[in-house]
């Protein structure tokens, strides 16, 4: 029986919001689990949400499940990911110095990165945000396609799933413009493979906040802007938010 998903409502429980922000990974391992109708619905209804300038709402998603169809699609974005991420971990020193050190964080980043590029044409999902409508875009039209693409990572991070925006498209552009028979107005901004976690999400690792916000002049750090303490997400779909 297929559910009638125009009298389903969106699903009601979810990570609570501000524990979602701080605790969306980028997630590049994906059980072998395909993602029910219901909840992609759900993710990219929330993506569709996202603002862009004067709410000209421009960005498209392409979305790629694991059928036929979507065959040669996937076979270009592996090919495009071994290259870009060959060329990577060469040109950045993946294999040499604290990146030949087992266990160490770089050496951890290539090994995900390794698994990431052999096996993100069979990601269970994989959404193209495209930016609709603009034959020669620059800079700024991808300002009114990113929020939409935050929205899907927070909305799959609420649903228990994970992603990662990525750019490998523009490895094989040209060929996925065929493959993917993409008018010449439309322009892939962002590839986002989505999936369940094979590890969990936690807390990002960013910058201090007492480095980051400056108040009322540029050198001017505020008493206020300094770090909460740790949050802790324990697995996908946690409401948890507890101090460590
Ligand atoms: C503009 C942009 C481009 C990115 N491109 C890639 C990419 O091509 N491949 C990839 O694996 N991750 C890509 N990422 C993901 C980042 O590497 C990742 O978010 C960052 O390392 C921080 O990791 P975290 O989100 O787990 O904290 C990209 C992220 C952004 C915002």
């Amino acid at each position: 029986m297929t559910t009638d998903l125009a009298c389903t409502p969106l699903p009601a429980i979810t990570v609570d919001l501000l524990l979602g922000i701080v605790t969306t990974r980028a997630i590049r391992r994906y059980k072998d689990e395909d993602i029910p109708e219901e909840d992609l619905r759900a993710m990219l209804f929330a993506a569709s949400r996202g603002s862009s300038g004067s709410n000209r709402q421009p960005t498209r998603f392409l979305v790629l499940r694991r059928t036929e169809a979507a065959g040669e699609a996937r076979r270009l974005l592996g090919l495009a990911a071994r290259t870009v991420w060959e060329r990577k971990s060469v040109n950045e020193g993946y294999g040499t110095g604290s990146g030949a050190v087992p266990s160490s964080r770089k050496w951890r980043m290539a090994q995900t990165m390794q698994m990431f590029a052999e096996n993100i044409d069979r990601s269970p999902v994989i959404v193209f945000a495209c930016l609709a409508g603009v034959q020669a875009p620059d800079l700024h039209h991808g300002a009114s396609v990113y929020p939409a693409v935050q929205n899907l990572l927070l909305a799959a991070r609420s649903l228990g799933y994970g992603g990662v925006l990525t750019t490998f498209h523009r490895e094989v552009q040209d060929d996925l413009v065929r493959a993917l028979n993409l008018p010449q107005d439309v322009t892939i901004c962002a590839t986002v493979p989505i999936g369940r976690p094979m590890g969990n999400h936690g807390p990002v690792r960013r910058m201090p906040l007492s480095a980051t916000v400056h108040e009322n002049v540029w050198g001017a750090h505020p008493s206020w802007a300094v770090e909460p303490p740790p949050v802790r997400a324990a697995g996908a779909r946690s409401a948890e938010f507890t101090g460590e």
